[in-house]
Parts: structure tokens; sequence; C-alpha cells
């Protein structure tokens, strides 16, 4: 049975955001690598309307308000979402924030937003098609759908492991990962570069943009730090635009 990653999200969101201390001036894409400052895929957000899809605590939401855009955040987890809301009176910021599945975004309007952006939420989603598609019928033809998830050449190797780094899962291995993270249990779905293309082209979108960083080479190092990221790209980084419907 996959875990119920909400309830999991509820369970461990305070320690998560105790060790992750996220930015709350640029967007972060994930651990030990640039940040949108350096990648710049967004494009100038002022007065844009920004959908972040698994907000988490709104940290990229926040930015993007003080970048002067209308910042919509969406997550399934209601201790996520508290931790947001007491972020945003902390910063003075405002951020639309709804509880909601990433693949149920009915209370948005169809061709309503100019860019979508997630970090970090799309590898605890199993359909990914039905979550393009809702991206799909609310952006604006055109706008761009920018998001970032556990690399899939990194789902093959055990990064607590002895060195030397060993081969442990198939990269073709499509059965879902199970871990624990301080005690709370995950389910992650491996989504391979080939299976995120064709999903996103079969749901009409172009792709522009494929990222694969490195990690920053020196400085203090998050969290997930693992002498690992410096052999197997930790992060995949995507920019598609919808195409007509
Ligand atoms: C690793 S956290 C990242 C949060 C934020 N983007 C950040 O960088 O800190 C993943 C987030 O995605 C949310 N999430 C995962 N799957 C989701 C889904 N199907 N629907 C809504 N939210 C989801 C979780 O509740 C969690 O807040």
């Amino acid at each position: 049975m996959p875990t119920d990653n909400a309830a999991a999200w509820d369970r461990h969101s305070a320690a998560y955001q105790a060790g992750a201390r996220l930015p709350t001036d640029v967007a972060h894409y994930g651990p030990d690598i640039p940040s949108e400052a350096e990648f710049r895929l967004l494009g100038d957000l002022k007065g844009k309307r920004v959908l972040e899809l698994g907000c988490g605590g709104a940290q990229c939401s926040i930015a993007f308000a003080k970048q002067g855009a209308i910042a919509i955040g969406v997550d399934f987890s209601s201790e996520q979402l508290a931790f947001a809301r007491r972020l945003c009176d902390k910063e003075g910021v405002k951020v639309e924030l709804h509880q909601a599945d990433l693949a149920d975004l009915a209370f948005l309007r169809a061709d309503s937003i100019d860019v979508a952006f997630s970090a970090y939420a799309l590898g605890y989603v199993e359909d990914l098609g039905r979550v393009f598609r809702q991206v799909h019928r609310v952006l604006k033809t055109g706008a761009p759908l920018v998001f970032s998830l556990p690399h899939p050449a990194y789902d093959m190797i055990d990064d607590d492991a002895e060195e030397p780094l060993l081969v442990r899962r198939s990269y073709f291995d499509q059965t879902p990962i199970d871990y624990e993270w301080n005690g709370v249990g995950f389910t992650d779905y491996h989504h391979t570069l080939s299976d995120l293309f064709m999903g996103l082209t079969r749901t009409s979108y172009r792709v522009d943009t494929i990222l694969e960083p490195e990690p920053l080479p020196k400085g203090p190092r998050s969290q997930h730090w693992r002498e690992a990221f410096r052999m197997v790209p930790r992060t995949l980084i995507v920019r598609a635009r919808k195409e007509g419907n």
C-alpha cells in the first residue's frame, strides 16, 4: 500500500521546516543547487498570476509576491499550509493559499494562470498526466510550467551506503519508492526522462528546457547534502509551455 503522503507531510512538516530554512526572496529548485536568481526560467513576474504546485511553506510563493506577482499556492497538507500562513503574516506578504490535491485545480478558471511552478512536489504524484492536464487547463496559451523533482538517475543509488556507489535499483523499475524520513514514511514515484517528456508532449506542452544542475562547489550545505550529489544529478528541472488546446 503506498503511504498517504498528505498525512506524512502533516506529521513531518515541523521538522522539515525547522531543517530546511528556505529563502523567501528567491525561488529555489532543490538542495545544494543554484536558485532562480541564476537559472532565470520564470521571467519577469510583476503583475503575473503565478501558481505554485505543492507550495509547502510557501517560501517560493512569498518570493514571487515580493517580485510583484499575484501568488497562488496549492498543497494538500494542512500543516504545511498552516506554516505557510504564519510565514506570509511574518513576511507581510499576501499569498492565496488553497488546500487541494494537485490533480484537482477546479477552483481556478481556465486560461487564467501566467506561470505554473513547482519545486520538489511532483515526485510524490503517481499519475503525473492528470496534473499536467489540470495545469494545462488553467495556464494561458504559451505560458510556462516550470518544475523540479528528484532526478530519476538518483533513484538508482542508495546515498546512505558506504562508497563505492552502487546501482541498487533498475532505472526501468517503475514500482513506488517507499522511504523513511525522520521516522515518517513517504512514497515517491519514479518518473524517467522519457516519461516526463512524453507525458508533457501528449498533454500538449512543448518542452523547451531540461536542466541537470551540478551542486554548488561550496558553501553551507542543506539538510539533504550527500557526497553522492557530486556524481549523480540529484535534481531535474523542466520547463514546458502550453500549446493550444
Ligand atoms: C518536498 S515538499 C516541497 C514543498 C515546497 N515546494 C518546498 O520546496 O519547500 C513537497 C510538498 O508537496 C506537497 N504535495 C505532494 N504531493 C501533493 C499532491 N498530490 N497534492 C498537493 N500537494 C502535494 C506536500 O504536502 C509538500 O508540502
